[in-house]
């Protein structure tokens, strides 16, 4: 299972557990209690949330208990997401018994995919309010407060929330996100995002570039740009043809300071280019890895996913890649087992693909297949699901031997790290990620966080390597 750390610093990524909110000094007099589910830019949706709920008078808690109201911000992208909110929403039927006064609402991709089919599902549920929706937030309250069902789930193609300053929930104060873009208009056949998340829209540069310097003078030390294929980002400039591409806006977050590290995910295959690489390659203060999916190493089934790409597409960007930003690379990928008609021999092209590439991290699903999708309209479900979880081991399993050769590769090397905070295992030791992401374990010594340090890599095991101050 992913641990929410890992998480916490790029990867457009669903998660098992959620987050929740911390307690906030009190600046009214109603609290509110959220919870988040899925991917990076749910968790950053949620700080939106918790500003637009600020403006209303509500500081967050970090108990459901002695909540005003409670959201859930929540995740569609598998159906194991789906059942999870739903076991969830069990746990606050004695809140709700007691104080019926109480609000619960359910945001995010599950209140777009379901709509008012969560309303007569779960009977607690008193606010369903789609991800274009948060403004609306303060009016589909005071109607709940009436008694009433409240329901948002217009999709819009401009919202971005460029305005609105995020509250930083769950902030070890050093590392940050940034939305940059919202929806996805690429349509892979398995995928139920861009029906959960609406069309891709850019946000405005010049706020992204502010919110950076904002965090910045707070103190922030590294930021990471968030989109669900930020290689599309687009922003026409209004009094010319001039075009902001996601190379541009990395550069323009890179100027920021040399001292503020930039991160970005996801990248799609079929988008990234020599521009993104370069302006990678120029800042050293932009990391030094990239988040690139593959899903299936077998191009007959990446056709099927609408991908985009083939097999050999993409092993050549990851060639490209190296050659330009060099073999040291920090390199993760997402994959899909068991898709629709993926046979034995598909399944093992994924595998080889993995051989052939060795990448750092990864992140491993089954296939789950999503009511509306053109996957769920047009091809059966039919590798059972046995076979589905056999192939998904055999991908972690092989994944897991090739962290621990990647990690034996970074000892006795020396790793810049900003410090992110104090280590899960120990109050004696911190943690911090290096350019490739990796989390590393050393002796807190006189360092504070968010300093950076230089640190010697000695041993390591598969998910940590653990080091000296040098
Ligand atoms: N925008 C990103 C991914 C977003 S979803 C991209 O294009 O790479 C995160 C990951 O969830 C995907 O990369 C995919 O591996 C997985 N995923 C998405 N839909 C899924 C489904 N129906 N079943 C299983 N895994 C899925
Ligand atoms: Fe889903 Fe594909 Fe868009 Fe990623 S690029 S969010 S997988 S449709
Ligand atoms: Fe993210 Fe899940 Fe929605 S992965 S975009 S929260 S469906």
């Amino acid at each position: 299972m992913k641990t929410l750390d890992i998480l916490n610093i790029t990867d457009i990524e669903a998660v098992d557990e959620p987050k929740t909110t911390i307690d906030e000094p009190k600046i009214g007099t109603k609290k509110l209690y959220i919870e988040s589910y899925g991917c990076a830019m749910n968790f950053a949706d949620s700080e939106v949330v918790s500003a637009i709920m600020r403006g209303q008078g509500y500081s967050t808690t970090s108990t459901f208990q002695d909540a005003d109201i409670i959201f859930l911000n929540t995740c569609a992208i598998r159906d194991n997401a789906e059942q999870k909110v739903r076991h969830r929403l069990k746990h606050f039927k004695p809140v709700k018994k007691k104080n019926p006064k109480v609000i619960v609402g359910i945001l995010g991709c599950m209140a777009e995919r379901l709509k008012t089919q969560l309303l007569e599902e779960e009977k607690i549920v008193d606010i369903v309010a789609g991800p274009d929706a948060y403004r609306d937030l303060p009016n589909l309250i005071a109607e709940a407060e009436t008694g009433q069902k409240a329901v948002n789930v217009f999709l819009s193609r401009e919202e971005t929330y460029a305005d609105i300053s995020p509250v930083r929930l769950n902030s070890n104060g050093v590392t940050a996100w940034i939305s940059i873009m919202r929806g996805c208009d690429n349509m892979c056949s398995f995928c139920v995002v861009p029906f959960t998340r609406g069309r891709e829209r850019s946000r405005d540069p010049q706020t992204i570039v502010n919110e950076a310097k904002d965090l910045f003078d707070k103190g922030y030390k590294e930021v990471t740009l968030l989109g669900q294929n930020v290689d599309s980002y687009k922003w026409n400039t209004t009094n010319s043809d001039d075009i902001i591409s996601f190379a541009n806006l990395l550069e323009m977050v890179a100027k920021v300071s040399p001292e503020l590290r930039v991160r970005f995910s996801t990248s799609h295959p079929k988008d990234i280019n020599d521009d993104v690489l370069y302006t990678i390659k120029k800042y050293e203060n932009i990391c030094n890895s990239i988040h690139l999916p593959f899903q299936s190493g077998n191009t007959r089934v990446l056709e099927a996913m609408n991908r985009g790409y083939t097999r050999e597409w993409y092993l050549a960007k990851i060639a490209r890649i190296k050659e330009v930003l060099g073999n040291d690379v920090g390199l993760s990928h997402d994959t899909i087992s068991g898709f629709c008609g993926e046979t034995e021999a598909e399944h093992q092209d994924t595998l080889s693909l993995l051989k052939e590439v060795v990448f750092d991290y990864g992140y491993t699903f089954s296939y789950s297949e999503r009511p509306g999708t053109l996957a769920a309209k047009k091809y059966e479900d039919d590798v059972p699901e046995a076979v589905k979880q056999t192939r998904l081991a055999e991908v972690i399993a092989l994944q897991r031997t090739h962290c621990e050769i990647k990690n034996n590769e970074s000892v006795g090397k020396i790793h810049k790290v900003i410090v992110e905070g104090l280590s899960k295992k120990s109050d004696q030791e911190y943690a911090g990620r290096n350019d490739q992401n990796k989390l590393i374990i050393f002796p807190k010594g006189n360092l504070k966080i968010g300093d950076y340090v230089n640190i010697l890599v000695t041993h390591c095991n598969s998910a940590t390597l653990i080091g000296n101050v040098v």
